[in-house]
């Protein structure tokens, strides 16, 4: 039977986030530059996205860049910010056919002046799109995001706006860049590795982790499709017996 047709629809995660790992040592493994491993990995990610659209997933989130990936050599940094100058050019009409807007996350105002415009003009001509919302991380940290939240809200407090009693979850969360999406319940790292490298800190604390040894460049639909299928055997408890659960007691 066909990958595909072996997922549930009606239980499929809202939102999937993926760390895409792996190009370097895909190319190294073909005697080649780290950087044909990044060219090689705009395949994945166009298969992931459309593989998303197609099923009807609501939020992907993809890991493209780290706040930490600045620290990689100035070749390679530079090389991976002309691909998403190039794949923001390329995919537009693409991203429009499939209904998908583009959004970001993380500290985009440091990156380049001509990938950011071009990002922001991708953002504003799909923003009425309604299908698919495929958020970008770029110049992304977990801890940035949260300490980010946590000034603009002693901003607030010392201004009188709010009382410190008004802060709790639901309120931290409105000043997370990810204000606008559900938190993600599917959290796919590919290339082996097993952290989670200042990714999301926040909002996977109830997501469910699923690691592959498959190098992102090789990542395909049916990748896609073996995590989700995956996460639908799972029982998420959320801290509850299992007779607890309604899915469970109705089974
Ligand atoms: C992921 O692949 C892409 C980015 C982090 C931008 P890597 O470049 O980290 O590949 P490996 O982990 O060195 O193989
Ligand atoms: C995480 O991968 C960042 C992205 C995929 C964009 P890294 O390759 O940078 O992570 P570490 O350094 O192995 O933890
Ligand atoms: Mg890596």
């Amino acid at each position: 039977m066909e990958l595909k047709a072996e997922i549930d629809l009606n239980r499929l995660p809202k939102h999937i986030a993926i760390i895409m790992d792996g190009n370097g040592r895909w190319a190294k493994k073909k005697g080649n530059h780290r950087i044909f491993g990044h060219r090689n990995g705009v395949k994945a990610v166009r298969e992931t996205i459309e593989a998303s659209a197609e099923l009807g997933v609501k939020f992907l989130t993809l890991y493209a860049f780290s706040t930490e990936n600045w620290n990689r050599p100035k070749m390679e940094v530079d090389a991976l910010m002309e691909l998403l100058m190039n794949s923001l050019v390329n995919e537009l009409e693409t991203l429009c056919k499939n209904n998908i807007q583009l959004k970001t996350i993380g500290d985009t105002a440091s990156l380049p002046a001509d990938a950011r415009q071009r990002l922001y003009d991708v953002m504003s001509q799909t923003k009425d799109n309604t299908g698919l919302n495929l958020i970008l991380a770029l110049s992304y940290s977990g801890r940035c995001e949260i300490a980010n939240a946590v000034k603009d809200i002693a901003a607030m407090a010392k201004n009188g706006q709010i009382n410190p009693d008004d802060i709790d979850q639901c309120f931290i969360q409105q000043f997370l860049d990810t204000r606008d999406y559900p938190d993600p319940e599917l959290l796919i790292r590919t290339s082996g590795e097993l952290r989670i490298s200042n990714f999301l800190l926040w909002q996977i604390a109830y997501a469910e982790l699923y690691f592959t040894d498959t190098l992102w460049p090789d990542f395909r639909k049916n990748d896609l499709y073996k995590a989700i299928i995956d996460f639908q055997k799972r029982e998420r408890r959320f801290g509850m017996t299992s007779e607890q659960l309604p899915q469970i007691n109705n089974a």
